[in-house]
């Protein structure tokens, strides 16, 4: 059985990939600092799967620790979710940014190279291509300047995967460009756990619907959209965490020093005011929103040409707007 390390496993998608790779008959190995997730995940996932996954709470970054891990286990690949993820935050504290992010990938490239681990699966976005022209996007349009440090983060961190691939390190890396994750583990045993007052569209809504949030602000209605509100593609995390299982046997079969990038997202774009009326009628449910004025920096519409994930690694998503909604509201009722 292969064990696969996944770095911040713990997290949203990493936690539902861990599911999956345990049911593709991987062994996942977790690596989280729990910096953004919580310890008690680890036993929903051991509900969820019937047993105990191996945990190291610690920092991907910390080179003595992977180390350590190494002389524990063989790993024959590693999926690297952990990262900062605030777009806010990170046009605050850049530098946090930076180290973290580009810090922690240089450290598992080195590992990775040292200890001849070939195969990387690496969470991109398609932040990479800022405001695109035009729609849908494919793996082919121009990546864009970054609109967050956070955003430059994953556009350096795929040319610095790049760069190494090209050195003849001997690695094989997928980088996936996710869309907007949203859903959550059917079971309502795992899902996104916000720290705070969430910043992304879905945990807000049901926040709002579950009353933990007065109301839900809608970031502009005024754009050149179908109903002025900005457009995105919202894959289930169950759908994306699958991408990553046929990632990764993908990558099995590749030469050495392979790169490649792929869309991860339904290949429909929905709008903010779809997903909140589409919410209300899948839950029967009311949301409490208001209109209120754009949000710095936002993009205003994107959605994925899927054609590449569909025909080259046979991924297909089989979960609706409808199911994903309903999955997360499921989730919060959980909490
Ligand atoms: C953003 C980043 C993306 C990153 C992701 C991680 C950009 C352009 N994209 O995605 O790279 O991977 O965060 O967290 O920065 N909205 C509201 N009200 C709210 C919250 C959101 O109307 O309270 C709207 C936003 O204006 C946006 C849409 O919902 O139009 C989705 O927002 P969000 O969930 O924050 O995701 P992105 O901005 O697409």
């Amino acid at each position: 059985m292969k064990n696969i390390l996944i770095t911040g496993g713990a997290g949203y998608i990493g936690s539902h990939t861990a599911v999956q790779l345990v049911e593709a008959g991987y062994n996942p190995i977790v690596i989280d600092d729990l910096s953004n997730s919580d310890e008690r995940v680890l036993d929903r996932l051991k509900e969820i799967l019937g047993k105990s996954l191996t945990f190291y709470k610690g920092d991907c970054g910390d080179r003595s620790l992977l180390d350590q891990i190494a002389s524990e286990h063989v790993i024959d690949g590693v999926i690297h979710f952990a990262a900062f993820k605030a777009v806010g935050e990170s046009t605050f504290q850049p530098l946090k940014y930076y180290r973290n992010n580009l810090g922690s990938l240089l450290t598992i490239l080195d590992f990775m190279r040292d200890k001849q681990i070939k195969d990387l699966v690496f969470s991109s976005s398609c932040t990479v291509y800022g405001q695109p022209e035009i729609l849908p996007v494919t793996e082919e349009t121009p990546r864009q300047d970054a609109e967050s440090p956070y955003g430059n983060t994953k556009k350096i961190c795929e040319d610095i995967m790049m760069d190494f691939v090209k050195s003849q390190a001997g690695i094989r890396v997928i980088s996936l460009r996710y869309f907007n994750p949203v859903g959550a583990h059917p079971s309502g045993k795992i899902g996104e756990l916000p720290i705070g007052t969430p910043a992304n569209l879905v945990p807000f809504v049901t926040q709002t619907a579950a009353g933990i949030r007065e109301k839900l602000t809608v970031f502009g209605d005024d754009y050149d959209t179908e109903d002025g509100s900005c457009v995105r593609d919202f894959i289930h995390v169950m759908d994306l965490a699958d991408a990553h299982v046929k990632a990764l046997a993908y990558l099995g079969e590749q030469r050495d020093n392979f790169y490649d990038v792929f869309n991860v997202g339904t290949g429909n774009g929905n709008t903010v005011l779809e997903v909140i009326t589409t919410f209300e009628k899948v839950n029967g449910v009311k949301v409490n929103y208001e209109i209120g004025g754009r949000r710095a920096g936002d993009i205003v519409k994107i959605w994925a040409d899927t054609t590449k994930i569909n025909s080259v690694l046979n991924w297909h998503p089989s979960y609706s707007l409808e199911d994903s909604l309903r999955d997360s509201w499921n989730w919060q009722k959980s909490l």
